[in-house]
C-alpha cells in the first residue's frame, strides 16, 4: 500500500507535464486519423474563404460512400452564395438521396472546418458560424411536446439565430401537419430567410411540397435543384444525381411497393392518386386564370388594397418580387 501511495505521489507531482503529454497525443492521435482517412480514402484540402460562399465539386457523403460498393457513390457539385445562390430548394423522389445531399453538404463543411480534408473533387468553403440541420420527426410525449410542436420549436430556433454566415439545412419541414399549413409554414419560412437582412444565411431546403420550386421565379436568391431519376417499363431507378431545375413527381406509390406494402394497398392506392392528380388538374385549369395578377389593373387593384402599415417589412419586399415579377411576366406592354 506505501508503494501505491508513493507512485500516486510522483504521479501527482508530475501531473502537468502528463496531462500535457496526453493532450499532445490527442492532438496526433486526431491529425494522423485525419491523414490516414484522407489518403484512403481520397480526399482532399478544402480551401477555406472568408466571404459566405460554398462551391464544392464531386462532394460526396463520407459514410454512405462507405457503405456502398466501391464506386457506387454518385458524387454530386453543390454552389451556395449570398449573393446568388442562397437558398436551394432540393426536390426529388423518395429514396432519391435529399437527405444524403443535405447531410453531405454538412459533414463536408463540418470537416473542413474542424482542420481535416474533406471528401470531394475539391471545395471552396465560406467560414460558417453555426450550422443548424432540422430534420425527422421525434416527440416528447412525456413532456408535452408533439413531434409537430418540437419541429417548430426547433424551426424557431434556428430563425432566431441565423446570420449571413449560417448554413441551414432543412429537411422536409412542415410535414408533420396538413398539407396547406405545411406548405404555407414551409413558404413563410424561405421567405424570412430570403428577406430579412439578419437571417440571411445559406439554406438547402429539401421537400415534397413541389409548389415551393414557384420561388425560384419570385424571389431573386432562390434556385431550384432536383435528383434524377429514370423509369423503364414502370420500374424506377434511382440515379442519385443532383441536376438543376424542378421535380414533377414523387413517385412515393412505387417507393411504398418497394418497401413490400401489400398488394392490394398499393393498388388501392394507385387508383387514389389518379383520381386526386385528376381533380387537382380540374381545379387548376379552372383557377389559374386568376391566380397572380396579370393585367396592370389588377396590379393596380392589389396595391390600392395594399396598408404599407399592415405590413412587416418581409412581407413587403415578398409583395414586391411578386409584383416585379407579375409586371416582368406580361412582357413589355
Ligand atoms: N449520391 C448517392 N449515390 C449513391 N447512392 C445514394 C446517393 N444518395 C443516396 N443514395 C442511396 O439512396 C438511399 C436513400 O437516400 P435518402 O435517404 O437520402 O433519400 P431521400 O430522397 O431523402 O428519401 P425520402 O424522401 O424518403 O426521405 C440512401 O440510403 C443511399 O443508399
Ligand atoms: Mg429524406
Amino acid at each position: 500500500a506505501s508503494l501505491f501511495r508513493q507512485l500516486c505521489a510522483r504521479v501527482a507531482h508530475r501531473r502537468a507535464d502528463i496531462l500535457r503529454t496526453a493532450r499532445a497525443l490527442g492532438e496526433l492521435d486526431v491529425l494522423a486519423t485525419f491523414a490516414e482517412v484522407a489518403a484512403t480514402s481520397g480526399y482532399v484540402r478544402p480551401q477555406l474563404v472568408a466571404e459566405p460562399r460554398i462551391v464544392i465539386r464531386g462532394g460526396r457523403h463520407p459514410i454512405v460512400e462507405r457503405a456502398l460498393p466501391a464506386g457506387h457513390f454518385v458524387p454530386n457539385d453543390t454552389t451556395l452564395s449570398a449573393e446568388e445562390a442562397q437558398i436551394l430548394i432540393l426536390t426529388g423522389p423518395n429514396l432519391s438521396g435529399k437527405s444524403t445531399y443535405l447531410r453531405q453538404v454538412a459533414l463536408i463543411v463540418l470537416l473542413a472546418q474542424i482542420g481535416s480534408f474533406v471528401p470531394a473533387e475539391d471545395a471552396l468553403i465560406g467560414v460558417t458560424d453555426r450550422l443548424f440541420y432540422r430534420f425527422g420527426s421525434e416527440d416528447y410525449i412525456a413532456q408535452g411536446r408533439s413531434s409537430f410542436f418540437v419541429e417548430m420549436m426547433e424551426t424557431a430556433t434556428i430563425l432566431h439565430h441565423a446570420t449571413p454566415r449560417s448554413l441551414i439545412l432543412f429537411d422536409e419541414i412542415g410535414r408533420g401537419t396538413s398539407t396547406y399549413d405545411g406548405l404555407a409554414l414551409a413558404r413563410a419560412v424561405i421567405e424570412y430567410l430570403h428577406n430579412h437582412p439578419r437571417a440571411r444565411a445559406r439554406t438547402l431546403f429539401a421537400t415534397h411540397f413541389h409548389e415551393l420550386t414557384e420561388l425560384e421565379g419570385i424571389l431573386p436568391r432562390v434556385k431550384n435543384l432536383h435528383i434524377l431519376v429514370a423509369e423503364e417499363d414502370g420500374q424506377l431507378r434511382f440515379l442519385h444525381r443532383v441536376v438543376p431545375g424542378r421535380a414533377t413527381r414523387s413517385y412515393g406509390v412505387q417507393v411504398a411497393r418497394l418497401a413490400g406494402l401489400p398488394r392490394p394497398v398499393v393498388h388501392r392506392a394507385e387508383e387514389l392518386l389518379a383520381e386526386y392528380e385528376a381533380h387537382e388538374r380540374r381545379h387548376v385549369a379552372e383557377s389559374s386564370a386568376d391566380y397572380s395578377p396579370s393585367s396592370l389593373r389588377e396590379i393596380a387593384e392589389r396595391l390600392k388594397r395594399l396598408d404599407p402599415n399592415a405590413l412587416t417589412p418581409i412581407e413587403a419586399l415578398t409583395m414586391l418580387y411578386e409584383l416585379k415579377r407579375a409586371l416582368e411576366a406580361r412582357g413589355g406592354e
